[in-house]
């Protein structure tokens, strides 16, 4: 059943600090604070190189490893999408690592990118959330999400526990490479065992974001989605969750890019969702709120209460989240913008759980 919600997506949302807790207490020993992998078919001190493949959401999920794994395990990282992948015949680094990530495990082009990497002598890792699927099976090995059933087509707790993995596999490989210190270990898994209280809180802000997504975004007809570093993808998932299931146009852009072409599209006409957390680039990304400001554009911050002061009285709306460690913001600010979304569906009053031209498992090409 729904657990009491009206859709299976609000209860799925509503499950994410379980389901995170869950994959996480399967690979993190809370009072040594490490984090223990599974026994892997490669030696994670010596990949030279790793190739992050998967669709949609997962996707995603895939492009905020790439950032985690290049910063803090210090390997270089390829990201694409499996349906370009499987195509282009890409060259690959003798020894690699090709992680898969897939929800249903069965998606048709991630699947045949698994195939062609196989191929090319890569060890193949799934990061999957159906243990029985095919590329569970065919995969070398595999990192589990233990999300559970997702039911709604837009996928929510999926993509959390696909980033608490891949959270886990950075720590792991930057401690086995040597490229994080033991203090940076402790800082980043502490961290990680902090997002469930976290996702708890975030999850009080389920009322205002229903306000917000009434009053600001049900009459919208575009939308645009802004972040810079790990927040660009969590842009792209905000637009693609909103597209998918209220039917309203929307693009994710990393917000550095804004004045080489998107700017153009700003009026009053136009709400700009910035996912601003504190971080390095917190200062970059508040001087473009500014630029769409002056524009006319309506902009719906997400930030923690510090980024929330410096951007109140240029925003239409703010949303204070925890503050936390910029490692894990990814995970945490998943969660406003997938209710973003759901609120403005709902009250569109289109199926949530079931949008219009869309499959839960997309097996075809
Ligand atoms: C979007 C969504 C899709 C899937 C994509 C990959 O909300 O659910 O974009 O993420 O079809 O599916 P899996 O993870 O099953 O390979």
């Amino acid at each position: 059943g729904k657990g009491g919600h009206r859709h299976f997506m609000a209860k799925e949302i509503f499950e994410q600090p379980q389901v995170i807790g869950d994959t996480l207490s399967a690979m993190f020993n809370p009072t040594a604070r490490t984090i223990t992998l599974p026994d892997l078919p490669f030696d994670p001190a010596t990949v030279p190189r790793i190739t992050m493949i998967a669709c949609g959401t997962a996707s995603l999920a895939g492009m905020v490893g790439k950032y985690w794994l290049e910063r803090h395990a210090g390997i270089p990282v390829d990201w694409d999408l499996a349906s370009e992948f499987r195509y282009r015949e890409p060259v690959m680094t003798e020894g690699g690592l090709a992680v898969f990530i897939s929800q249903s495990g069965e998606t048709a082009d991630t699947l045949a990118a698994l195939r062609y990497c196989k191929q090319q002598g890569q060890y193949c890792l799934g990061i999957v959330n159906a243990p029985e699927s095919t590329i569970a099976r065919e995969a070398h090995a595999v990192l589990p999400t233990l999300a559970g059933p997702e039911i709604g087509v837009a996928s929510t707790k999926a993509f959390t526990t696909q980033l608490v993995v891949l959270a886990c596999l950075t720590i792991a490989l930057g401690k086995a490479r040597g490229a994080l210190d033991h203090e940076t270990e402790a800082r980043l898994s502490g961290a990680l065992t902090e997002v469930p209280s976290r996702a708890a809180e975030v999850l009080n802000h389920d009322e205002r974001i229903r306000a917000i997504a009434e009053e600001t975004f049900v009459p919208a007809r575009d939308v645009l989605y802004l972040g810079r570093g790990t927040s660009y993808p969590l842009a792209l998932e905000g637009a693609l969750k909103l597209k998918e299931i209220s039917y309203i146009h929307a693009e994710g852009y990393a917000a550095g890019e804004m004045k080489h072409g998107p700017i153009a599209l700003i009026d009053e006409h136009v709400p700009v969702v910035v996912i601003a957390p504190s971080d390095d680039l917190f200062e970059k990304t508040a001087s473009n709120v500014q630029e769409v400001v002056a524009r006319g554009g309506k902009a719906v911050v997400f930030a923690d209460d510090a980024g929330v002061g410096r951007l109140k009285d240029l925003a239409l709306e703010t949303i204070a989240l925890p503050a936390v460690d910029p490692f894990v913001a990814p995970i945490l600010y998943a969660i406003p913008v997938q209710l973003l979304a759901y609120h403005t569906a709902v009250a569109k009053g289109t199926d949530v759980d079931q949008p219009r031209n869309l499959a839960k498992a997309v097996t075809v090409e």
